[in-house]
């Protein structure tokens, strides 16, 4: 008789229910052995994980894939902790990218609608209409024109908006201006109004939103960072905001998260501090494609959404 498909569950910081629930409901046939209650380490073929606990894949004999919770994997990928010749598969959850858009969407508007400098206004008690631009006059760029990005630029072509958007490699989009690479950054941030960070966190794009490519956009430009904090050179960013150069930041993520009760960003008036629920992998959503992807693999086809290991995403 076929062994049962043995999963294991190694997942810090979320809450445990939604998930567990979720796997009884919809996988019954797959045994969920949750960290650190492994049982027999010969025994798991999967691994689900999220921040995992140190030494989780050490002595997994059988171990087939890991899939993470989230979408960005970085972490995941520090030297040493992930065992040889096993494939990692990224976070795609429909429930994630439906967030990131609403997210993304919504502070978006608050720029463009001139919302921050109406919040400005008000703390004066300053009664003063903003007329806002045609959507057709204002450039919204977005970095990284993948699951989440690529959404993100679809859903605001159809508000009017002339978008822009930056990936590695060359993208199209019906209705979005596309560049890529090194060459193509410096056109792209140029009349950018409002720029969107959705790019993995990579050797390439650390640090990469700092004072030179700030300096890029026009004077008073809205920053929204929903990546990674490693994205942004903190100190670079409020000097920006300082000089004016920058109208606005929406922060979502940051170099130290919690972010430390004394960062600048808090009490910062033109900072906006969201503690890094812009989209949060959704379980219902997330369990179903996970599983797809699992028993299409377990059945002996490609595994979906495997990380580039070399790329780094
Ligand atoms: P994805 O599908 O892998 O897309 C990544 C995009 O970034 C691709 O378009 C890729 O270009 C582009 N890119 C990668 N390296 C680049 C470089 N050096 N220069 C220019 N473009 C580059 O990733 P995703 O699922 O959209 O997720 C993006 C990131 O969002 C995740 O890695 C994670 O860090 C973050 N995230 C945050 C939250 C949150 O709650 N704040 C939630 C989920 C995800 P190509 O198209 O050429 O490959
Ligand atoms: C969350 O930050 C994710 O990467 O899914």
């Amino acid at each position: 008789m076929k062994k049962k498909l043995c999963m294991l569950f190694a997942c810090t910081g979320v809450a445990l229910a939604p998930w567990l629930e979720g796997f009884a409901a919809q996988a019954p046939d797959i045994d969920i052995r949750i960290w650190p209650e492994i049982g027999d380490p010969a025994d798991i073929d999967y691994a689900f994980v999220w921040k995992p606990p140190t030494g989780v894949f050490a002595g997994l004999p059988n171990l087939r894939a890991i899939f993470s919770l989230g979408a960005g994997i970085e972490t995941l990928l520090t030297p040493g902790l992930l065992p040889d010749s096993v494939p990692l598969v990224r976070m795609v959850d429909p429930g994630l990218a439906v967030g990131m858009n609403e997210f993304v969407v919504m502070r978006v508007l608050h720029y463009h609608r001139r919302m921050h400098e109406h919040a400005a206004f008000q703390a004066e008690a300053v009664w003063m209409p903003l007329v806002p631009k045609l959507p057709e006059d204002r450039v919204v760029g977005i970095m990284g024109l993948g699951q989440l990005g690529g959404l993100c630029a679809r859903t605001l072509v159809s508000f009017g908006f002339p978008l822009r958007g930056w990936s590695r490699t060359q993208r199209q989009i019906d209705g979005v201006q596309t560049f890529h690479g090194q060459h193509g950054l410096a056109p792209f941030l140029q009349d950018t109004e409002i720029l969107v960070c959705l790019l993995p966190l990579t050797q390439d794009t650390s640090g990469l939103v700092n004072g030179h490519l700030l300096s890029q956009l026009p004077r008073g430009a809205c920053l929204i960072n929903t990546a990674r904090g490693a994205h942004v050179v903190d100190t670079d960013l409020l000097s920006a905001i300082e000089s004016g150069q920058i109208g606005a930041a929406t922060l979502d993520v940051f170099m130290q998260e919690p972010l430390p009760p004394s960062h600048p960003y808090w009490a910062h008036p033109k900072v906006t501090v969201v503690p890094h629920c812009s989209a949060i992998t959704q379980p219902k959503t997330a369990i179903r494609t996970l599983l797809s992807n699992l028993r299409c693999h377990d059945a002996g086809g490609m595994l979906e959404n495997q990380v580039d290991l070399a790329r780094g995403y």
